[in-house]
């Protein structure tokens, strides 16, 4: 088997947030970064669209020769990682390998809460899974989680409106609801990846002694603990630090958005995954 580059998924620009920090940590690997733009948000639509449309993109990236992929999209990893990697991988090939970002994000994000009341905000997709809910819940029983959804946030931040004034009034509006739901928390997780582009004035209007934690560093961190424990898998991995990016959508619109998801100019290429 040839070492190809890792796989990271998102439905559009949010998991170049994850790339990022993942680049930061582990630099040394290639990644090829595919974005679903074409047919993104992912965060509205069915279970089953999420899950077919996460699940052909997945193949796409096998069929480029990736043996491990990462979906650093929070909505994917809650609809359509668990059938992915219960039921498709099977016929997919067994050494190939699909990760997410909630179970990394769930083990380490209630050892941060110190009243351990935690809010998490997500798209309507993540909140009505309850995955966030379940998986914390196995790794810190007595935390309380509550969680925001927060549809707006994402167009929010894809119409490059995330710094404007008009964007106060849907950032307040969440942080309230999910404060009067429980205003113990003093830990809110930002489980999307268009999230952090909104951190600022998440913060400027969250009170002070509220910690806000976005997950691509962890991701990184678990990512990097993976190849460590599966040194099968990280031989399946091309070391020359390269980098792609691929999106179903405008070439042009990726490269002028995603230089801001992912903080350096980038260059996309165009593909389709439709079968
Ligand atoms: N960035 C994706 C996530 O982490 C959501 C974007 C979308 O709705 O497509 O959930």
């Amino acid at each position: 088997m040839e070492p190809a580059p890792i796989g990271i998924f998102d439905s559009g620009y949010g998991g170049l947030t994850v790339l990022k920090e993942i680049k930061a940590v582990l630099p040394q690997y290639d990644y090829l970064y595919l974005g679903d733009n074409a047919r993104a948000p992912y965060g509205t639509r069915s279970f089953d669209t999420v899950y077919a449309y996460t699940l052909e993109s997945v193949k796409w990236f096998f069929n480029h020769g990736c043996q491990l992929v990462v979906l650093a999209c929070n909505t994917a990893s809650a609809k359509a990682l668990r059938s992915i990697q219960q039921k498709d991988l099977e016929q997919l090939g067994k050494e190939k390998r699909v990760l997410g970002v909630i179970r990394p994000t769930a083990e380490t994000i209630g050892a941060l809460s110190e009243t351990g009341h935690i809010g998490v905000m997500g798209t309507s997709g993540t909140v009505q899974s309850g995955s966030y809910v379940i998986e914390i819940k196995k790794y810190f029983p007595a935390v309380k989680v509550n969680q925001e959804a927060c549809p707006i946030w994402v167009p929010l931040v894809e119409t490059n409106e995330n710094k404007s004034p008009g964007a106060d009034y849907f950032i307040i509006q969440h942080i309230e609801n999910l404060l009067e739901k429980d205003p113990k928390i003093d830990t809110i997780l930002l489980a999307c990846t268009h999230y952090p582009l909104l951190m600022d004035k998440i913060r400027q209007f969250t009170p002070g002694h509220i910690r806000i934690v976005s997950q691509g560093n962890t991701v990184a961190q678990s990512l990097k603990n993976y190849l460590l424990r599966h040194p099968e898998m990280d031989g399946n991995c091309s070391k020359n630090g390269g980098l792609q990016f691929f999106t179903t959508g405008d070439v042009v619109d990726f490269e002028n958005h995603g230089t801001s998801f992912f903080g350096e100019q980038i260059k996309a290429q165009k593909t389709s995954i439709f079968q």
